[in-house]
Order: C-alpha cells, then sequence, then structure tokens
C-alpha cells in the first residue's frame, strides 16, 4: 500500500483528458502530472526523439517519488513504452487507440482513426490493426496541426473547425460507423466533433480504459493508497500554465517548471 504519487506525462496538455478519468476513477490517489508543450507536438518526432523525450519526462517522475507511471500519449505510448518497461523498475501503464472496440462493434464495417504521424506509423498501432482489423476497412488519419492549435489556446478557432471537417468529411462519404480518437488532445475536440459528425457516427477514446486497468495494476502491485486523506494532484508544464487551467479550471495547481 503506497500513499507515494501516480506520475502522468505527456507532450502537452491533451494528456489532462486521461487525468480527469484517473482522478474520477481513482479519486484517493495523488498525482503529478507532467506536460512536455515546449516539446509539443511528439507525433512528427522521430523514434528516437520520442524515446529520448520520454525518458526525460520518466525520470523527471522517479525523482518525485512516483510509483507507476501513465504514459498518457499515444505517440509515446507506441514509440517508447517498450523501452521504458525494460529500463524502469516500476509499472507503466500506456494508451494506444481503441481498435478493439470499434473493430468488434462497428456495423459498416468501415471505421475510422484520427491520431498522429508517430502514433500511425508505430509498430504497435500495425500490429493492433493487422490484428483486430482483419474482415473491415480502418481508414486512417494524420491529425497534423490539431496538437499545435490546442496547445496554443485554440481549440474553438476557425482554422481548428477548418482542418476538423477536411479530416473527417472524406471518412464520413466513406461511411464510418466509429470514428477512434487515437490523440490524448483529441477528446477535447468533442464540442466540434458532434458538430461536424452524423449522430450515426460513434466517438471513442481510451481515456476510462487507462483509468480501469490503472486500479488493476495498483492492486496487482499493492500500491494504492488506502490513507483517507485530500488526495494531492499537482501539474508542472514547462509551456504556459494558463491553457491547463483553462481546460480543467482555475483551481487547480498548475506550475511552471523547466524541464
Ligand atoms: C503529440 O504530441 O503529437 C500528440 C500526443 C498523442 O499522441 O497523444
Amino acid at each position: 500500500m503506497s500513499n507515494k504519487p501516480i506520475g502522468i506525462f505527456d507532450s502537452g496538455v491533451g494528456g489532462t483528458s486521461v487525468w480527469r478519468e484517473l482522478h474520477a476513477y481513482l479519486p484517493n490517489e495523488n498525482t503529478i502530472y507532467l506536460a512536455d508543450s515546449k516539446n509539443a507536438p511528439y507525433g512528427p518526432k522521430g523514434k528516437d526523439s520520442i524515446i529520448a523525450l520520454s525518458i526525460k519526462n520518466t525520470e523527471l517522475l522517479i525523482n518525485k517519488g512516483c510509483k507507476l507511471i501513465v504514459v498518457a500519449c499515444n505517440t509515446a505510448t507506441t514509440n517508447a513504452i517498450k523501452t521504458l518497461r525494460s529500463t524502469y523498475n516500476i509499472p507503466f501503464i500506456g494508451i494506444e487507440p481503441a481498435i478493439k472496440p470499434a473493430a468488434l462493434q462497428t456495423k459498416n464495417n468501415t471505421i475510422g482513426i484520427l491520431a498522429t504521424r508517430g502514433t500511425l506509423s508505430s509498430e504497435l498501432f500495425h500490429n493492433t490493426a493487422a490484428l483486430y482489423g482483419n474482415n473491415i476497412t480502418i481508414l486512417e488519419q494524420n491529425g497534423d496541426g490539431i496538437v499545435e492549435l490546442i496547445e496554443n489556446g485554440q481549440i474553438q478557432s476557425n482554422e481548428m473547425k477548418a482542418l476538423l471537417k477536411a479530416y473527417l468529411l472524406p471518412m464520413v462519404e466513406a461511411n464510418i460507423d466509429y470514428l477512434v480518437l487515437g490523440c490524448t488532445h483529441y477528446p477535447y475536440l468533442m464540442p466540434l466533433l458532434l458538430d461536424i459528425l452524423p449522430k450515426s457516427v460513434k466517438i471513442i477514446d481510451s481515456g476510462e480504459a487507462v483509468a480501469k486497468q490503472t486500479k488493476n495494476v495498483l492492486k496487482q502491485y499493492a500500491l494504492e493508497n488506502t490513507q483517507i486523506s485530500t488526495p494531492k494532484n499537482e501539474f508542472f508544464t514547462n509551456g504556459n500554465p494558463e491553457v491547463i487551467k483553462q481546460l480543467l479550471g482555475e483551481t487547480y495547481n498548475v506550475k511552471y517548471l523547466d524541464f
């Protein structure tokens, strides 16, 4: 049993969508969130750079005493989690596009995936798509430019609306009935997505599955926090703290940290 914090990192602010699910599911746990906004987006970077950045984030969280790390970034998970697991002696939870539930539930046999180039080109993504996408059509779309706009606090901008229409309407024309959000920044686009997509298209992200998996792993390693006290939730960013406050609310403790 441990009251040490759970560490969570992302290339920027998007992983706070995963933190929300974790906090709702594990309200008793202390957490430390790290937003590497200075280096966002990870999506267009090569595998070696993504691994190096993931190692830097992991070491910072381990130095802050974290007992488990959630890699709340699809691009970092698909490119670096294998290295992290083989290098450090604590459990890691990753996030991957939810291809499996979409592939199992599609009635049109056609699903769409919106993710970064780094995720779509990764071996882990290809293996998962091959495993579950046998008898269906998977339409892949890279979301170039979306993460940058979210990091700049421009979720509702006309530029974002135009990008999303350009990326999603061809998938709608191709008759998808599931859209998988393969980047932790994208759940913040939900109001826009609901405007653009017809009601027949269901949207899936992986945040809740990550929260459930984290709970299982904490139990498995006897790492749950059983102390009844108000949990501490800290947020560190090497970008602008206001962007996280805009997403989560002013009451959260978001600090600038040079890392
Ligand atoms: C990015 O940094 O490009 C996006 C993060 C993600 O893949 O979840």
